[in-house]
């Protein structure tokens, strides 16, 4: 039998393990081709941009983007709008992308899994 009850259980393991609005693109390096928000200094130096047609309801400067590439993960900040590559693709920042791809020096690098945190 497949209950309401199941359902919701594999609702909650899906996203318990990152499944639900994953995304899977190519991770650029650096802002060249960034719409960027002007987010505070403060933010620090772990940035992503993001598709716009993606973004839904989510906050420029003020929410975390979490990101996936064999085995490295890191969290940036939300900080812009990158529409200049693929649906999925997202364009990192020196740090974000030295911290996930840490042997491409100048990427881009194929594969990366990202969801907003
Ligand atoms: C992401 O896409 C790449 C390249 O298309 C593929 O090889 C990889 O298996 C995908 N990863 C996931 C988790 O879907």
């Amino acid at each position: 039998m497949f209950s309401k009850q199941t359902l919701l259980a594999y609702i909650s393991l899906a996203s318990t393990l990152g499944l639900v609005n994953a995304f899977n693109g190519t991770a650029y390096l650096g802002f060249a081709n960034v719409e960027g928000c002007s987010c505070p200094a403060f933010n620090g130096p772990y940035g992503v941009a993001v598709p716009r047609a993606l973004v839904g309801s989510h906050t420029c400067c003020n929410e975390g983007v979490t990101l996936s590439y064999k085995g490295n993960s890191v969290t940036a900040v939300f900080s812009g709008f990158f529409d200049a590559e693929g649906a999925q693709d997202v364009a990192l920042s020196p740090r974000a992308f030295s911290d996930l791809a840490p042997s491409t020096w100048t990427g881009p690098v194929e594969g990366v899994v990202w969801q907003f945190a």
